[in-house]
């Protein structure tokens, strides 16, 4: 017996490469009348429906025109402890981490606050069109165990890793240098490669970790170079300052974990805002991934990402929420953001590269754009369906849209999760819990 197929029926919008300017019509494919199949959790076909319903042997269909249906958002920066900290008023990096977020962060030794707190988060994110983050758990191993259990469950593509943090924390919120590498490698074996979980080895930053403590990252990036690695880097003045205090043999921030050995093309460095010449070509040099996150940066008051500037080095920035210093699950909301950013260096953001970002380019930087960020088939079938004309206000803007990179611009100023009609996990509708 054949497995079930389905027939999602709509305006479908995927990318091949990323656009290079607004005229470039290549990069993306546009259907009007449009079809995704799907079987097994992956996209058997896609294309115009009538092509694609020949192809199919007796599929459910399910029709969501007017409505267009993309390869499901990627945000490759976001802390699951932190969906009660989003939105803590008033402070910069080192007092917020201080005042709200450590104490927040330390409730998760307990596994039935983790577990609780894993289903709320995966709600959200998906609520809002996300079908993978790359997520920051807390110190403790139970939160990544709660985080990637909640993954498994839900059959979605999650990368995460427990904070590597051994000074500079409150009490309940350190580990050592050998329990971080400890209950590091019990969580590789445990999850990497399970099902669709991927696992970050994740030293915090470099004023929460000692030297001791590097060099246990540096061992586990060694003996697993298959894992993804994210840390921090250049957020905030304050911050480079005390890290140049810190380690004072490094030459820059980045040297700290370049002497380490962590750089590599696996490695997102969150932030990357205030970097130095010497450091810009490191990135180049190692394929390390900057991550843009602009609704932390301005939040926070951390500065202005300078997007032209790395691309133009040919580095391959991802793009991210930063909840809980970013202020919105929504990467809709992370690209009306980052338009304003790049307005304010005069440079410039056309919402057919944003929509490639936030799916098919963010998928590059993680290296899966074969399983996830485009509607080709053999990828898996994370899917978004998406209203441009959700609220009363984007509907009157919608009456004078002509053009799909309107339409597009007009979901990305001022969508949320109110523009996301449905989302598909591995082709199925997420259940709540
Ligand atoms: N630097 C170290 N930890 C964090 C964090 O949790 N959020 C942000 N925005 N920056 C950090
Ligand atoms: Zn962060």
């Amino acid at each position: 017996m054949t497995s079930p197929q389905t027939l999602l029926r709509g305006r479908t919008l995927t990318f091949t490469a990323e656009p290079n300017g607004p005229d470039d019509t290549h990069a993306h494919e546009y259907r009007e009348d449009g079809a995704i199949l799907m079987a097994e959790g992956k996209i058997i076909a896609s294309g115009d429906y009538a092509d694609v319903s020949a192809q199919s042997t007796g599929a459910r269909v399910i029709d969501h025109r007017p409505h267009l249906l993309m390869a499901g958002f990627i945000d490759t920066h976001i802390h699951f402890p932190q969906v009660q900290v989003i939105a803590s008023w008033g402070a910069q990096l080192l007092d917020w981490l201080n005042t709200y977020t450590f104490p927040a962060e330390t409730q998760y030794a307990d596994p039935a606050h983790s577990a609780t707190m894993a289903g709320k988060f995966y709600d959200q994110i998906t609520a809002h069109g996300t079908t993978t983050a790359v997520a920051y758990c807390s110190v403790h191993k139970t939160s990544a165990d709660a985080f990637f259990t909640e993954a498994a469950r839900r059959n979605m593509c999650m990368i995460g890793g427990k904070v590597m943090m051994d000074r500079n924390a409150p009490d309940g919120l350190r580990d050592t240098p050998q329990s971080s590498y400890d209950d590091s490698k019990a969580l590789i074996d445990t999850w990497h490669g399970k099902g669709r979980g991927h696992y970050a080895i994740t030293p915090r930053f470099a004023i929460t970790s000692t030297p001791a403590q590097m060099e246990m990252a540096q061992a586990l990036v060694q003996e697993h170079p298959d894992c993804y690695v994210q840390t921090h880097l250049s957020e905030n003045h304050d911050e480079i300052a005390y890290t140049t205090e810190l380690y004072p043999e490094a030459r820059d921030y980045l040297d700290v974990y370049q002497s380490y050995g962590l750089l590599g093309p696996k490695m997102l460095l969150g932030h990357s805002i205030h970097l130095t010449p010497r450091e810009i070509d490191a990135l180049v040099d190692t394929g390390a991934h900057p991550v843009f996150c602009p609704t932390s940066n301005l939040f926070l008051g951390s500065g202005l990402f300078d997007d032209a500037g790395l691309r133009g080095r040919g580095i391959t920035n991802a793009i991210a929420t930063d909840v809980g210093a970013g202020t919105s699950y929504s990467m809709l909301q992370t690209l009306n953001e980052s338009y304003k950013v790049l307005q304010l260096q005069g440079q410039s953001l056309h919402p057919l590269r944003a929509f490639h970002w936030i799916t098919r380019g963010n998928a590059v930087a993680l290296g899966l754009e074969d399983k996830i960020g485009t509607l080709a088939p053999g990828s898996d079938a994370d899917i978004v369906v998406l209203n441009a004309s959700a609220t009363d206000a984007m509907a009157l803007r919608m009456e004078r849209a002509t053009t799909l990179s309107e339409e597009l611009f007009v979901l990305m100023m001022m969508g949320d999760d109110r523009a996301v009609e449905r989302v598909y996990v591995a082709g199925a509708p997420p259940e709540p819990i």
